[in-house]
């Protein structure tokens, strides 16, 4: 009997210890669908599904019979299938510990470091290094760094999860360190430092013996003199100071002696029962369910029958690429063999030519394989393997590489491969197999690659061996790759190159080299070098062989044509240097050694283990212990996130009748609906109903959150590609959206189409514009020695909180109500737009957040596309209706940050002083209204940043396209507003040939100034952040520094930038500006409390927990917060614009003084009585315990953008900040090497949370500007959707030092405690990266003979750097005639 035809397998595997066994089991549900779902095992997190984020990250246990050993490997739940787990141990987050039974050391110590904020990365974090552990109890900072590759944190900027597993590794003493070389906690001390003089001068030292050691000398000098300037001048204001040193400063944000000690011994075993059955691991197995079956067999000839049997079948391994294909690119495959039982596909063997790796062999395991070779073979032998592991290190993540497999790469024949360049270029060789013609060998060179994707493997055939060959003596081999981002990502260009001399000579004997990312498959383009020697003259005609070979066509996929091309070169060039070094030490008479400056062209990236200091003010001397204010206490909730026990809206428990929803989606930017076919989808089995704007009144089907113009459901023209159409409801998710793909719909295209911001003003397609006009511009700039225009694009930004929207709404039945679950960051503006939508009053539905797994502003009000439709489904079927978008869904549905284009006219004296400035702002608004005109407004109003000038304009316009609806994203326009002016000032000091920091501190504004929206500045604190961070970071010195660098440097800059900010807080429509809070004491004294504020990450329920503490004179862990509710406290305004804690907290301080004033007479009665006893007391009198606050911001009027009259903001935050970058001239690769912040936060209600927001803001900052791109076709699809096209910074893309200060003695008396708003004002620091970026830009422009001034839009992406470098490389591939082919994609 054929395997597919035996009976179905019982799938057996241990969870946590427990053995399950599941007789009938769908080989298509993944691991963690089943987790989640069938076990109720919620702590894994789904974040995208492709195993793009490291939410879902698992350890998996395998008892490996040959070596007698347990291996342990993370993967990534979501790609693997259930089924391929049978045999095999898998542990969650839940498996080993909880705050029941007791805390992994793992997961305390990330929450006691603060490393947890929205929590929802938190397991998946918590995974990954508990299974280093497992693998490597003291493991080293690059096992870490190894291990990590493949998680990403939306919040925190990875600092302090780095921080607090730092303390696991050989790089920390008994506990964490502050990452400073002398850090007193390495030293075994308890943290004693006093910021000084001397302790400084030692750390930077060795900060630059890291970095360049020929920088020691003058620096210290210049440094000591700054140090004092900063220690004992007038910039420390009241701050205690004597002799320099201050007492009132600290870096302790967390004590490790609360850490309990990790003991390795203690870790739960491995199923003993998983030791005791090897048939387990040997059987044959087939699991059957209604579409697909998974056949997995033991032998060779099983496998080539099976495959000869079903030649469509596809073989799985790590499903990293099947997976895939069947979730985003609706591929169905229903027999499915898994091939790793088979002997032959899984050995590796050590051959006389090479390395022989089974096809099934994972990358994971390659890459131990050939890291053995290379440490016992001699160097010549090893450089192809050598080269390959290079790769490995920017190959997916950890859990990638441990579940993908080097046949799976090879047979995927994807054109950006990481391996196959490498593969052919080193000439390795494949075995194949069919039932019917055995074996045959097959060379990978330019023949194997036959078409996209496509190979010259026949269907019935399976790859058995690749053979990876040992390099001789006279053959070198690199191999390159060019990425978005360095870790995780796919290549942009890579490349493998190989030459072989005739032996001791250095005429070349052969030359292969591949490339991906070049055309439509690997291409080896033969540049027939074969008898030259290895010289300029071969290098100029091997350029230009390239150029022609490797042509790309303006729309090729993928874009960046030129820089693609130009990338090409580069590495061709760079392995031109590498070999004539290599060829120089053999034959130093022939060939000339290597340059300084050549040397640098060759180097690689290399791991540096990152350190940051955080300094902040201590409490006051004589605060109660008891009083947490001031203090750096741990997020309330981080625990529970360790643990995987926090619950989110898809955790919670499903009802019995609940029923799923999928969204049905345009596909179309600007069209009629001529007519939907949903016939197919409600037939499907499974289906309850399929939603149309047809079944809603059309007055109810209308929505939106300040105009009313948008649709929940679109009736009759779709004006974006994401625009809800429908909505299908089934049993469940699976069934649900493959019904939401068979709906068919008819459309006729609606001219015009408006994509861009410049098709929009062609088109005057916008809302306003609006004015704000201070002084005589006109005749500010006809007065000016000087005028300068220029114009800057600030592209938009995906908020990528790693839990998507999640909804469940759940009707009440009797009176046509809803409770609605939401992750929204505004409860009441669902609350409403639900009410309206079903048609009855507020009163009937309540809208409840318990958290979110971050918002960033996504959550503010673009929720509601995805609640609404939900909420109508389950109010007319009376069940349960929920949804989780899927990544994809999301990013393509709810908009991102605004696009802008800025333009600028800007008047100049010859000492550098502004007289009139004249600005245009466009914001790529998308399709509706949304919050935009705000955004714009909020744009306008932020435009000075820092500086004054007489005579202002500056006129807003928020763009109507045909794109998503783009809405907030903190900073709210203000990050875009100010770079636009900070381009301004950098381009007005060029042309002046005057020093940025000059013309910047010149027109620096003070107390007493006023803004250009006529706002009087007071307790202005820029100037004081400003000279502290100059002091901090030593700026005067290693700005010279930098200088040295860049002239000793051809192919590598660097540039050094010093920032100012300002953030104006409060709500600019004055109605926001209010607050509730509700407090209920208990007669056993606990306090239960709810604010308005939502719980995004940010620690907002900690402050507001820690300013009831002060209030009631209780510690804070009596007091506990369950939820957001409308229902508690209602007309709520949103989590937003940095205001929560400010307003909010004023509202639980007014609740909380209500009740100690009514406990005043049993405090007074009875001194001694104890909080338990006055409540008691209070209560037995009949005293209500219950009492709500309410809170108003006074001193603001918002701003009438008619009139020009009004105080938008109750104060303005202030920060400065210097970032030092590297740039690889040839790449556009590039490195933050060091950033500090002095940030004003008032007087910190939680220093550790308010460090949290300003690293979590700033490394938000760096991913806007210089990585984050979002791509949209021509015809406004959004082609960067999920972790794999889009790229947020990851851990190594952080400062490698991060430092950061909070401003001591600025107490703000116009919040909450003397603090000051936090989350907002440091995200746009990150644009002194962006600036430091463009001045190392400059350098190698200067060098080139180009004009230093130059256009730079944001971000500063690989490509945009490479090619503003210029140099003969990018000018050869520059094509200047007007292209009129359609490109791949457009800037919107
Ligand atoms: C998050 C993520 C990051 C990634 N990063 C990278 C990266 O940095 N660089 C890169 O190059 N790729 C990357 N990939 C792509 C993918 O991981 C690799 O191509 C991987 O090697 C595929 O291996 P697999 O075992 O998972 O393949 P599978 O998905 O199991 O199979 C892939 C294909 O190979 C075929 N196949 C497998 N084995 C055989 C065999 N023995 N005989 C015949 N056909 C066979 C299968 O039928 C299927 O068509 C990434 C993927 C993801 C999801
Ligand atoms: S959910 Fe699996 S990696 Fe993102
Ligand atoms: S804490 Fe990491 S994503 Fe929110």
């Amino acid at each position: 009997m054929a395997q597919d035809a035996g009976p179905m397998s019982t799938l057996v595997f241990f969870v946590n210890g427990k053995k399950l066994e599941d007789p009938d089991v769908d080989p298509e549900v993944t691991l963690l669908t089943y987790l989640r779902q069938k076990l109720r095992l919620c702590g894994t997190k789904l974040g995208c599904g492709e195993g793009g984020c490291g939410a879902c990250t698992v350890m998996i246990s395998r008892y490996d019979r040959e070596a007698d050993k347990v291996e342990h490997y993370s993967i990534n739940a979501c790609l693997a299938p259930v089924v391929s787990l049978h045999g095999l141990a898998v542990t969650t987050v839940e498996g080993i510990g909880s705050t029941r039974t007791g805390l992994h050391a793992v997961q305390e110590r990330i929450a006691l470091a603060h490393g947890s904020q929205c929590g929802f990365c938190t397991p998946g974090m918590v995974m990954s290094m508990y299974t280093l552990l497992r693998n490597k109890p003291r493991p080293s900072m690059a096992d870490l760094d190894e291990y990590f590759a493949g998680n990403l944190c939306r919040c925190t900027g990875y600092r302090p999860i780095i921080e607090g597993f730092r303390s696991f590794t050989t790089d920390a003493g008994a506990g964490g360190s502050c990452g400073r070389s002398d850090c007193c906690r390495r030293k075994g001390k308890g943290c004693d430092v006093k910021v000084m003089n001397g302790e400084m001068n030692g750390d930077t030292n060795d900060m630059y013996g890291d970095m360049n050691n020929d920088m020691n000398g003058d620096m210290n000098n210049d440094m000591n003199g700054e140090m004092n300037d900063h220690m004992n001048g007038e910039t420390n204001g009241d701050v205690n100071n004597v002799n320099g040193v201050t007492d009132d400063i600290s870096h302790v944000l967390y004590d490790t002696k609360e850490f309990q000690p990790y003991d390795p011994t203690q870790e739960i075993i491995f199923p003993p029962e998983l030791k005791l059955h090897p048939e387990w691991q040997t059987q044959n197995l087939v699991f059957r369910g209604p579409r697909v079956s998974y056949l997995r067999p033991s032998s060779l000839s099983e496998l080539l029958c099976l495959k000869a049997e079903h030649p469509g079948a596809r073989i799985v391994v790590g499903n990293t690429e099947v997976g895939i294909e069947v979730k985003f690119k609706n591929q169905t495959y229903p027999v499915l063999i898994n091939p790793t039982n088979v002997a032959e596909l899984t050995k590796v063997a050590l051959t006389k030519g090479g390395v022989a790796f089974g096809a099934s062999v994972t990358l994971s395991a390659v890459e131990e394989t050939l890291r053995r070779q290379v440490n016992a073979l001699p160097e010549y032998r090893t450089r192809i393997f050598s080269a390959i592991l290079e790769m490995l290190r920017w190959f997916g993540g950890k859990q990638i590489r441990n579940a993908a497999a080097i046949g799976g790469n090879i047979m995927t024949s994807s054109p950006i491969s990481d391996l196959n360049p490498l593969l052919a270029a080193a000439g390795a060789r494949l075995t194949v197999r069919s039932a019917e013609n055995g074996e045959r060998e097959i060379l990978m060179d330019q023949h194997f690659f036959t078409g996209y994707r496509r190979n010259s493997v026949r269907p019935e055939e399976v790859l058995v061996t690749v053979l990876i060959p040992f390099s001789q003596k006279s053959e070198y081999f690199l191999g390159f790759k060019q990425s978005r981002r360095r870790e995780d990502d796919i290549a942009i260009v890579n490349a493998g190159l190989r030459v072989r001399f005739l032996r001791e000579t250095t005429t070349v004997e052969e030359v292969v080299v591949a490339f991906g990312g070049m055309g439509p498959t690997t291409v080896l383009p033969l540049l027939n070098l074969e008898g030259r020697c290895w010289d300029s003259s071969l290098l100029e005609t091997g350029t230009s062989r390239l150029l022609q070979m490797l042509p790309l066509a303006p729309s090729a996929p993928g874009g960046m044509v030129e820089y693609r091309r130009t990338l090409a070169l580069s590495f061709f060039f760079k392995f031109y240097l590498s070999v004539r070094g290599r060829l120089s030490e053999q034959f130093p008479s022939l060939v000339a050694a290597l340059t300084e400056e050549e040397k640098e062209a060759t180097k690689e990236h290399r791991h540096v283990t990152p350190k940051s200091t955080q300094l902040f003010q201590t409490v006051p001397l004589g605060q109660s212990p008891q009083d947490p204010i001031g203090r750096p206490l741990t997020h309330a909730s981080a625990l529970q996130q360790a643990t995987g026990e926090a619950l989110y809206v898809d955790d919670l428990p499903r009802y019995q009748n609940e029923l799923y929803g999928a969204l049905v989606l345009s596909s179309r930017a600007h069209a009629k609906i001529l007519s939907i076919d949903a016939s197919h989808a409600r037939g499907m089995e499974g289906v309850e109903r399929v939603f149309f704007a047809e079944d809603l009144e059309a007055e109810r089907n209308k929505t939106g959150c300040i105009l009313t113009d948008e649709e929940i459901f679109v009736s009759d023209t779709v004006t974006c590609v994401g625009q809800v159409v429908g909505l299908v409801v089934a049993k469940d998710q699976a069934t649900a959206q493959r019904a939401a793909k068979l709906v068919r719909i008819d459309y006729e295209d609606v001219k015009p189409l408006i994509i861009t911001i410049q098709d929009a003003i062609r088109e005057k397609s916008w809302w306003g514009p609006w004015t704000i006009d201070q002084g005589d511009v006109e005749q500010g700039l006809k007065s000016s020695p000087h005028v300068l225009e220029g114009e800057m694009h600030v592209g938009g930004q995906e908020h990528f909180y790693l839990e998507t929207n999640a909804h469940l709404a759940v009707p009440r039945g009797e009176d046509g109500g809803m409770d609605v679950f939401s992750s929204t960051q505004n409860p009441t503006l669902t609350q409403q737009l639900v009410a309206r939508a079903l048609g009855v009053a507020c009163n009937r539905v309540t809208c409840r957040v318990k958290r979110m797994g971050g918002g960033f502003g996504g959550k503010e009000t673009r929720n509601n596309s995805v609640t609404l439709p939900i909420c109508v489904a389950a109010s007319v079927l009376n069940r349960p209706v929920r949804i989780m978008l899927d990544r994809d869904e999301d990013m393509q549905i709810t908009g991102t940050r605004h696009p802008f284009l800025g333009r600028w006219k800007v008047g100049v004296t010859k000492d550098g002083f502004f007289t009139a400035l004249d600005m245009e702002f466009y914001a790529n608004a998308g399709c509706s209204a949304n919050q935009s005109l705000d955004v714009v407004q909020k744009a306008m109003l932020s435009m000075d940043n820092v500086y004054r000038c007489k005579n202002r304009r500056v006129t807003g316009y928020a763009c109507r396209t045909h794109l998503p609806s783009n809405t907030a994203f903190r900073g709210f326009g203000g990050p875009q507003g100010m770079l636009f002016t900070e381009d301004m000032v950098a381009r007005a000091a060029d042309f002046l040939g005057m020093d940025h920091d000059e013309i910047r501190r010149k027109n620096m504004i003070d107390s007493g100034d006023v803004t250009h929206f006529d706002q009087p500045l007071d307790r202005c604190t820029i100037r004081r952040c400003w000279d502290d961070v100059i002091a901090q970071s030593t700026y005067h010195a290693r700005r010279e520094a930098v200088e040295r660098f860049n002239k000793g440097s051809k192919y590598r800059k660097r540039g050094i930038y010093l920032l100012p900010t300002k953030f104006g807080i409060a709500f600019s429509v004055l109605f926001l500006n209010q607050a509730g809070a509700l407090v209920h004491v208990f007669t056993d004294g606990s306090v239960l409390l709810t604010h308005g504020g939502t719980e995004m990450g940010q620690g907002l329920h900690t402050k507001m927990i820690q300013v009831a503490s002060r209030v009631l004179r209780i510690p804070a862990s009596r007091i506990h917060i369950s939820e957001t509710s409308t229902d508690k406290v209602p007309n709520t305004t949103s989590t937003a614009a940095s205001f929560s804690s400010d307003l909010n907290g004023m509202a639980v301080l007014n609740a909380c003084s209500t009740i100690m004033n009514r406990l005043e007479p049993y405090m007074a009665k009875n001194p001694k009585g104890g909080w338990d006893g006055w409540v008691k007391a209070a209560y037995l009198d009949r005293v209500s315990l219950s009492a709500t606050g309410f809170h108003k911001t006074s001193g603001i009027t918002g701003y009438d953008f008619d009139t020009h009259k009004g105080i938008p903001f109750s104060y303005f935050s202030y920060g400065a900040a210097v970032t030092e970058v590297e740039v690889d001239c040839l790449t556009g690769d590039h490195s933050v090497l060091r950033t500090d912040i002095v940030m004003d936060v008032g007087e910190s209600l939680n220093p550790a949370l308010d460090i949290g927001q300003v690293e979590g803001g700033f490394t938000q900052g760096l991913g806007l500007f210089t990585l984050e791109e979002l791509r949209f076709s021509p015809e406004g699809v959004l082609l960067t959707r999920g972790p794999g096209m889009y790229k947020i910074p990851g851990f190594q893309d952080i400062p490698r030092e991060f430092n950061v200060s909070l401003l001591r003695g600025a107490p703000n008396p116009r919040a909450i405690f003397s603090s000051k708003a936090i989350g907002e004002p440091p995200l746009f620091l990150a644009s002194s990266a962006f600036l430091a970026i463009r001045q190392a830009v400059a350098a190698a422009r200067a060098e080139q003979g180009m004009d230093p001034v130059f256009r730079f839009d944001s971000p500063a992406t690989a490509e945009r750097i490479r090619m503003a470098c210029g140099d003969a490389l990018a000018r050869m591939t520059t094509t200047d005639t007007a292209d009129t082919s359609k490109p791949w994609s457009v800037t919107v």
